[in-house]
């Protein structure tokens, strides 16, 4: 680590979703920058004052950057860590963010027993988790990676079910699907890269304690 990389806290956020409540909760504890809003297509957004440095990255990226070191901290559903496998630090849960991980297949096509969807094709953001679920029901199938907008897999015959998130039940309601399955749930968590946590443990330490104290008190709604 060189002596800039110790002055600085680099914090990956992802795009997304999480992006504009992991900033509002930061700014609770006084970790915040000129320009870091959803609409900003930079970067990097830097803190001089405070000696912060944001990184926005794909959202399937950031356990990758805190692996790496190249960012200290991130923030990222628990969805994403489980599938991503990375060695890094899971610190908090945020508790926002909240979904969980499910099988659905189209209503009209349902069959009678989880079993009976052996060796079929699944669509998933998320083949690892996924594999490790049906492996538990000793059931072996073939994953299709998609990158996103997944419950079309079934719709134009790609697969005969989906493993995805729900955090509303919006999108499979309005595309016929049924969850048949539930797998995990998910919230927002921050992560530390191992060395940083050594190295930079009084910042670190610090900023999760502002934290929980914001998630206790109630003030991060
Ligand atoms: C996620 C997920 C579902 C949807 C679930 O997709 O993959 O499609 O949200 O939310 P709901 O239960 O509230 O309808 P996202 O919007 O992140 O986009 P993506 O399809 O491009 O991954």
């Amino acid at each position: 680590m060189t002596s800039s990389d110790m002055e600085y806290l680099t914090i990956a956020l992802p795009k997304g979703k999480l992006f504009s409540i992991s900033a509002q909760l930061l700014a609770k504890i006084g970790y915040t920058a000129e320009n870091l809003h959803e609409k900003s297509r930079k970067l990097v957004i830097t803190n001089e004052e405070k000696k912060i440095k944001f990184i926005i990255t794909k959202t399937a990226d950031v356990p990758t950057y805190v692996e790496y070191g190249a960012a200290d901290i991130g923030i990222i559903g628990k969805d994403v860590l489980m599938e991503e496998e990375k060695d890094v630090y899971e610190l908090l849960d945020l508790k926002f963010g909240k979904c969980h991980l499910m099988m659905a297949v189209p209503k009209d096509a349902k069959r009678a027993k989880l079993t009976d969807y052996m060796h079929t094709r699944v669509a998933t953001k998320f083949p690892k988790t996924a594999e490790h679920f049906f492996n538990s029901k000793g059931m072996q199938m073939e994953f299709i990676k998609l990158n996103g907008s997944i419950e079309l897999g079934p719709i134009v015959g790609l697969s005969e079910s989906i493993v995805d998130i729900v955090e509303t039940g919006t999108t499979l309601k309005e595309n016929n699907l049924e969850e048949i399955a539930y797998i995990a749930d998910a919230t927002a968590r921050l992560i530390a890269n191992r060395v940083s946590f050594k190295m930079k443990f009084n910042r670190i330490n610090q900023m999760v304690e502002d934290l929980r104290q914001i998630l206790e008190s109630g003030e991060a709604k």
